[in-house]
């Protein structure tokens, strides 16, 4: 299928088939999937930070101010409000949602009798890609949790995207089927790549890093429709809340979360 007939087809099934979706963010996250699924042609895929929550659009968003056009500055109309002082909850129903990748992956830990911190990082391990920026996901995504939450599962975070591409049958995890229909089947990864997977291998934490590779799924179950009301008690036990809000309270990384809040900022 190449891209001009599978747009097509989306455009077809949108109204049957995504009826049942209810934001827009939760029909690109349908329509995101179908697409690494489906399609049999390289795919450049927009970072999830320019269309969250709207149509994307092609340049700056602008904004009517009276009768001159301004550049888009502050909370974004198109956008789900955000509280004044939100936390690691209001990203995931504001900005993330409905994030069915996320919650059914930290539901297989959970099923799996896996520790809570272990069940957080499989909560938060594609963070990044839900909020902020696809590639080297891991790192982005460590790095945006890293102030709030054990060393352990930030470390998880970074590694699970290198372990994800190696195979260790001792533990029952094969390389995905899917990253063979994904990149091809001759892809190898980069040498930085291989050489964080060794480092990972040989650590007091593999097995962190490597129970978010084994409980990463990439098949959306239909049946399972885990809420994120599953886990809130965790986050409460392991992710430190700023009392200022996420994006307010100085750290290294706020920047990062008023980026996921005010996306379509002009500056
Ligand atoms: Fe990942
Ligand atoms: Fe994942």
């Amino acid at each position: 299928m190449n891209r001009r007939s599978f747009i097509a087809q989306v455009a077809a099934t949108t109204t049957a088939g995504l009826a049942h979706s209810t934001s827009i963010s939760e029909r690109a996250e349908a329509l995101e999937h179908r697409m690494m699924v489906e399609l049999d042609e390289q795919v450049v895929v927009r970072p999830r930070m320019c269309s969250v929550g709207a149509e994307p659009s092609a340049g700056p968003s602008r904004r009517a101010n009276g009768s001159s056009i301004t550049y888009q500055m502050g909370p974004d109309p198109n956008l789900p409000s955000m509280p004044s002082k939100p936390n690691l909850i209001d990203f995931f129903e504001q900005r993330f949602a409905p994030a069915m990748h996320l919650l059914q992956s930290a539901a297989l830990a959970q099923e799996a009798g896996l520790d809570e911190e272990t069940v957080l990082a499989c909560l938060l391990h594609d963070i990044s890609v839900f909020g902020l920026i696809r590639s080297d996901h891991g790192y982005w995504g460590a790095q945006l949790v890293e102030p709030y939450v054990s060393e352990r599962v930030s470390w998880g975070i970074r590694y699970h995207q290198s372990l994800r591409f190696f195979p260790d049958p001792a533990v029952g995890y094969d390389y995905p089927e899917a990253y063979i229909r994904y990149f091809g089947a001759d892809y190898e990864p980069e040498p930085h790549i291989r050489a964080a997977a060794e480092y990972a291998r040989n650590h007091k934490w593999y097995m962190t890093a490597r129970h978010i590779t084994i409980n990463d799924i990439y098949a959306f179950d239909p049946n399972a429709h885990p809420t994120l009301d599953l886990f809130k008690e965790i986050i409460g036990r392991h992710f430190k809340q700023p009392s200022e809000g996420l994006g307010y309270d100085g750290s290294p990384v706020a920047h990062m979360w008023r980026t996921i809040m005010f996306p379509t900022n002009f500056l």
